[in-house]
C-alpha cells in the first residue's frame, strides 16, 4: 500500500515534469516560431536593408569639401544634413596659416601653388570606401577663380568612374566660372553635373533647392 501510494507520487512528479518539459517545449517551438518570424524579418529588413543598401548604393551621397577658413564648411555641412549625406573634410597634411592664404603676397603658398598648375598639396587621411557612393559632391573655395590645387590632389587620389559627380563653391565675388574644369578632365570617366557658386552667408534652403533641383534622389 505504502509502495502504490509512493509510486503514485513519484508517477505524479513525472507527469508534471513531463507536462512541464512539454510545455517549455511549446514555449520553445514558439520562441523558435518567433525567432524564424524575427529571422524572417531579420531576412527581411537583410534583404531590405540589400535592397536599403542598393538603394542607398544608388542614392548614396558623400559631401566632400575643402575649406581654408570655414566658409565652404558651412555650404558642405547644409548640404550634408539636408540630403542625409556623408561629410568628408580634405584636410591638408599641412594646415594653411593667414601668411599661406595671403593672396596679396605673390611669393605666399598659396600664390605659389595657384601659379603651379602640377602643384598638389598632400591629404591627410583617404574616404573609406568610396565605391559605396553614386553621387559625390566635391566643395570648395574659389582661389583665383580656380579650384584650390589640393581638389586635384583629391580628384586624383580615386576612381569616380560611374559616379555623379557635383562640384560646389564659395567665393568672396567669383562665379561658378570653370573652376571645376581641371577636375573634370582628373575624372573623366565620372558624370559632372553643373556646379554652383555660393556665397558664405547661403542659406541651408538656398542649397538645398540647388541640390534638389539636380534630380539625384
Ligand atoms: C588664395 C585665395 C584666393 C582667392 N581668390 C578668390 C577669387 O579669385 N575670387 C573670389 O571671389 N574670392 C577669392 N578668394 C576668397 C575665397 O574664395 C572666399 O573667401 C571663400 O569663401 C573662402 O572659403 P573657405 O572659408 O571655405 O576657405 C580667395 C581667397 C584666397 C585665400
Amino acid at each position: 500500500m505504502k509502495t502504490k501510494k509512493l509510486t503514485a507520487i513519484l508517477l505524479a512528479f513525472v507527469m508534471v515534469f513531463a507536462l512541464a518539459a512539454c510545455t517549455a517545449g511549446t514555449e520553445s517551438t514558439e520562441k523558435d516560431g518567433n525567432t524564424g518570424s524575427s529571422q524572417n524579418t531579420e531576412d527581411q529588413s537583410a534583404t531590405s536593408s540589400k535592397a536599403g543598401n542598393e538603394s542607398d548604393k544608388s542614392g548614396k551621397i558623400l559631401v566632400a569639401y575643402f575649406s581654408a577658413t570655414g566658409n565652404t564648411e558651412g555650404v558642405a555641412q547644409k548640404l550634408a544634413n539636408g540630403l542625409g549625406a556623408d561629410l568628408y573634410e580634405i584636410t591638408p597634411s599641412e594646415p594653411y596659416t593667414d601668411e599661406d592664404l595671403d593672396y596679396n603676397n605673390s611669393k605666399s603658398r598659396s600664390s605659389v601653388e595657384m601659379n603651379d598648375p602640377s602643384a598638389r598639396p598632400a591629404i591627410s587621411g583617404t574616404v573609406a570606401n568610396m565605391e559605396q557612393y553614386d553621387v559625390v559632391f566635391i566643395g570648395y573655395p574659389i582661389w583665383w577663380g580656380e579650384s584650390p590645387r589640393i581638389m586635384s590632389t583629391f580628384v586624383e587620389s580615386y576612381d569616380f568612374s560611374g559616379k555623379t559627380l557635383v562640384a560646389f563653391c564659395t567665393s568672396a565675388s567669383s562665379g561658378f566660372g570653370n573652376s571645376d574644369s581641371a577636375l573634370r578632365s582628373a575624372a573623366k570617366g565620372a558624370k559632372w553635373l553643373e556646379g554652383r557658386r555660393f556665397s558664405a552667408g547661403a542659406s541651408a534652403d538656398d542649397v538645398l533647392a540647388w541640390a534638389n533641383g539636380l534630380g539625384i534622389k
